[in-house]
């Protein structure tokens, strides 16, 4: 499939649904996994039933699916130890709190539990569940256990439940990060950024003007937020510092909320040293300097309040010549015109080792966008990549830092 790597190519991945909300995320899962070439043999149970139909998951993943543990068509079929061992992965997703109690005290009472218990293949989990759920200490306990028995995990994500009013962890990771990190857990032992710590600043900054008014700009933090995922996925430590964004916290990251340019500043400088820092946020390049502690009104018959700007710090510019600079330091050039030559004086003036540059005239859609098409500047030379998803770009970029972290 044209601009998707086929990283899954010819792997078997047996995928267990249970039931949950998030169970209809699974669907595009099975596309996911799909169209990165995997084989899907889906294994419902019962309650996952009771949310998506066997039919549409049959549909989707091109197979039969498999439910019931004493079905002696499924049995001739397969058999449910071979339906365990023929894979390459057993991927559970949404794994819900009663499935994961199961799998850490061995029980097996029905097609699903009883696979997991009698596979020989890693096993990836994305939890999906109410956030009191999620931190419940018998959950924690069992999740605990999963671990130390070697199963993987994948999210949950902080973020809105179904149930409206409910807010934190416990929503499934997004069908694209389960599949990446499923490709990850496949690629076996590739985790050359292990043992490594990252810094990544992703999303806009807000600066007020007073109480309820600010400036921004039109950063989503997709591109950084990937970005960050995508390290971890290779093995590094990452830490993700953003600004206001209405995207999830991205799996398997700790991420640090701020609001304006000084604060990213502080919070960036209080991580060092790190080995590498992507510098992605579009920060404001300035702030109000007489921003007020009460809401500016307006008087009848005067001009409008003039607003004082001063410049903000420059994170990268700091990062990139800082005692304790970071082995890699990558910047991102945001430009509308002559792009090469600028990103290639942001490289000397910011003291970064690459840039990464793209172009955000409006009718690029890059910005806010799912997609991206970049030029990558080092003091050697410029890579053009081609039209990307911003997580292909993320995992295409995450590789070129550890390959350069390597050579050091
Ligand atoms: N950047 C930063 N701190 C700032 C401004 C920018 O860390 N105060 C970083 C961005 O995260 C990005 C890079 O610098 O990695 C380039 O940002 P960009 O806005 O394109 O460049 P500017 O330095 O602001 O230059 P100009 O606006 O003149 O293009």
């Amino acid at each position: 499939m044209a601009g998707l790597f086929m990283e899954l190519g010819g792997k078997r991945i047996l995928l267990i649904i249970t039931g949950g909300i998030a169970a209809y995320k699974s669907l595009d899962l099975i596309r996911r996994l799909r169209e990165r070439g995997a084989d899907v043999r889906p294994v419902m149970t019962a309650a996952a039933q009771e949310f998506v139909t066997p039919l549409a998951v049959g549909a989707l993943s091109a197979s039969h699916v498999y439910s019931d543990l004493f079905s002696r068509e499924d049995e001739q079929d397969v058999g449910h130890i071979r339906l365990a061992r023929d894979c390459d992965l057993v991927l559970v997703a949404p794994a819900s709190a009663d499935l994961l109690a199961k799998m850490a005290h061995g029980l097996a009472n029905d097609l699903a539990s009883t696979v997991l218990l009698a596979t020989d293949k890693p096993v990836l989990a994305a939890p999906a569940m109410n956030p009191k759920m999620w931190s419940a200490p018998a959950t924690q306990r069992n999740v605990d256990m999963l671990r130390a028995d070697g199963i993987c995990f994948v999210g949950p994500m902080r973020g809105e439940m179904a149930e409206s009013g409910e807010a934190g962890l416990g929503r499934m990771a997004e069908p694209v990060e389960i599949a990446e990190t499923a490709a990850a857990l496949l690629r076996g032992g590739d985790r050359p950024l292990e043992g490594r710590t990252a810094l990544v600043t992703s999303g806009p900054t807000h600066e007020p003007i007073d109480p309820v008014r600010y400036i921004a700009n039109r950063s989503s933090g997709r591109q950084g937020h990937a970005i960050a995922a995508a390290l971890a996925r290779l093995g590094a430590d990452v830490t993700l510092v953003s600004g206001p964004v209405t995207i999830p916290d991205p799996a398997g990251v700790k991420t640090i909320h701020v609001e304006r340019a000084e604060e990213m500043h502080s919070a960036v400088l209080s991580r060092l040293p790190v080995d590498i820092a992507v510098m992605v946020a579009a920060v404001a390049d300035w702030r109000v300097a007489t921003s007020s502690d009460q809401k500016i009104k307006k008087q009848a018959g005067d001009a409008p309040a003039p607003l004082i700007l001063t410049e903000n710090p420059d994170i990268l510019k700091t990062v990139g010549h800082h005692v304790k600079r970071p082995r890699v330091v990558v910047g991102f050039a945001a430009e509308t015109q002559d792009i090469e030559e600028n990103a290639l004086r942001k490289l000397e003036r910011k003291g970064a080792d690459l840039i990464v540059a793209n172009d955000v005239s409006p009718e690029t859609g890059i910005m806010g966008g799912s997609r991206n098409r970049v030029k990558v500047l080092s003091p050697t030379g410029v890579e053009a990549w081609p039209d990307l998803t911003k997580d292909e770009v993320a995992d295409r970029l995450a590789r070129l830092i550890a390959e350069r972290l390597a050579e050091r």
